[in-house]
């Protein structure tokens, strides 16, 4: 993203711009400043247009309007925001980003967001600009590239610009910025991404903002006795990575480590996943995306909060040398496991992840993993499953997630389920039966975080979008990364 963000104070029907986007609350139509000044410079038929149209405000609601040269701006789009009452930043981020994409055309350089009064929280606004405007387009060449790129934006406010608002919206524009590092890695095709290249992102997060960065690499996994992770890997020539970034401010009120699994491409290894749809396995790094996003959005907020972020990388492939079902291998906390299948993959480098984190002795644990079909089952496309060990930290997930305007529903640890677990020749079998699936999942991952307070978010939905809607495009969304930015500031606030 190289556009730049501006927050002015002016007058809709004043500003020259490619689009124009004008937020209206639902029912004030006939009341919006801005919508009326337009209806004047327009010459009429602003209004009636919008009415022919039932454009009533209601949230995400979109009317495009040609201007036909009569206002500066080339385009007119209105955009609802929902009822003004209960207006929050979720739904005003959603419907902002939403039009933001709208607005945007392949010739789109200059983009104006006209806000309604009381303007809505600019920390979501300018979230809304960069997440809406984001475009994965670095593999287009000729037609398909685009012909212009957007270079500014203006945010409109009819009252007096404050310098806290400026700061809250340009904070809003950096965070977005690192959703979109998210979006990146899962987009990235995963002959570039695999779990080198993954580090190289995260020593770039680390580079920008100053945190320590350790990455082991293949014979240093084994070495560490991270040896389900080892076995995962062991069958790609793109050999794995063990990525941890820590930002260890001066005051702390809390250690958090949260755990992404970056499965850079999962072809199920062995026991080999069908064709159709394998691709989409390039986005099986997407809680690894995750977190780093989280750490790059840390690296802005920087909370009172000491955070760790783990990453376990590796591409599972089938092979000579990849590792079977039925072998038998130690983990980095000691307990044996006999692998079922080795497209359960996630679960094995996550455990390693989770043991690794035990060790930092943190207060919370979070877990971010594409982890099961099973969670997509049970949750359809749009929402994560999420687990945890404690109920105040489900609830403050829950806020966290709603403040974000993302989708997670938590579901039990149910104990019936354990004894799937049981191996006749290992401490643990890494699978369950069919039934249950993201459960049993999460259940293993339990085996390896000791007694720390923990959140397992089971996120294989909603982290790739075969449409765009609200604030997600099409393709990688990015989904977590604001949630757990909420949840660590929700933890720094005690
Ligand atoms: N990465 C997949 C889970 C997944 C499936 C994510 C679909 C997104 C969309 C994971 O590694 C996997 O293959 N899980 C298996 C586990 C099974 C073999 C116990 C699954 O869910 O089928
Ligand atoms: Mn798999
Ligand atoms: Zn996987």
């Amino acid at each position: 993203m190289t556009f730049s963000v501006q927050l002015v104070s002016g007058v809709a029907a004043d500003i020259g711009a490619d689009a124009l986007i004008v937020g209206v609350f639902a029912g004030a139509v006939a009341d919006s400043d801005a919508l009326l000044a337009l209806e004047d410079a327009l010459g009429g038929g602003l209004l009636s247009h919008l009415k022919a149209s039932e454009f009533d405000g209601k949230l995400e609601q979109q009317a495009d309007v040609p201007t036909f040269g009569r206002v500066k701006a080339r385009r007119l789009l209105i955009v609802g925001l929902g009822p003004k009452a209960d207006s929050d930043a979720a739904r005003v981020r959603g419907a902002l980003a939403g039009a933001v994409r709208s607005a945007q055309s392949s010739t789109t350089k200059s983009l104006a967001l006209v806000l309604p009064e009381p303007a809505p929280p600019l920390r979501a606004v300018g979230e809304a600009i960069v997440l809406g405007a984001y475009k994965f387009s670095r593999y287009f060449t000729g037609e398909r590239k685009p012909k212009a790129e957007l270079s500014k934006v203006s945010v409109v406010v009819s009252g007096k610009v404050t310098a806290d608002q400026k700061k809250q919206l340009e904070l809003g524009v950096a965070i977005g910025q690192a959703v979109g590092i998210a979006r990146d890695a899962v987009n990235e095709p995963p002959n570039e991404l695999y779990p080198e290249t993954l580090a190289e992102v995260a020593r770039g997060i680390a580079k920008e903002h100053g945190f320590k960065v350790k990455v082991l690499d293949k014979k240093a996994i084994l070495a560490a006795g991270m040896l389900l992770h080892y076995a995962v890997g062991q069958g790609s020539t793109n050999e794995p990575r063990f990525i941890h970034l820590s930002y260890v401010p001066k005051k702390k009120k809390k250690k958090v480590v949260f755990v992404g699994k970056g499965l850079t491409f999962d072809s199920g290894g062995l026991c080999i996943k069908p064709a159709a749809g394998m691709g989409e396995m390039k986005s099986d790094m997407a809680g690894a995306a995750a977190v780093l996003g989280l750490m790059a959005a840390v690296g802005i907020t920087k909370p009172d909060i000491e955070l760790h972020v783990l990453v376990g990388a590796a591409e599972n492939m089938p092979d000579g040398s990849a590792y079977r079902p039925a072998d038998v291998f130690g983990s980095l906390d000691g307990k044996t496991v006999e692998i079922i299948n080795t497209d359960a993959e996630g679960r094995l480098v996550l455990a390693d992840a989770l043991a690794y984190a035990v060790a930092l002795k943190p207060d919370v644990i979070v877990d971010a993993a594409t982890l099961t079909g099973a969670a997509l089952v049970a949750l359809g496309k749009t929402c994560s499953a999420f687990y945890a060990t404690d109920d105040k930290l489900a609830t403050m997930l829950e806020g966290a997630a709603r403040d974000a305007g993302e989708s997670f529903w938590r579901m039990p640890l149910l104990e019936e389920l354990s004894e799937q677990l049981k191996s006749d020749v290992a401490d643990l079998k890494h699978t369950g039966d069919r039934w249950g699936g993201s459960i049993t999942a999460a259940l293993f991952l339990r085996e390896f975080v000791g007694k720390v307070p923990w959140v397992h978010c089971d996120i294989a939905g909603p982290v790739l979008a075969e449409r765009a809607r609200g604030m997600y495009p099409k393709g990688g969304t990015g989904h977590a990364v604001l949630t757990f930015l909420n949840f660590v500031e929700r933890l720094a606030a005690g």
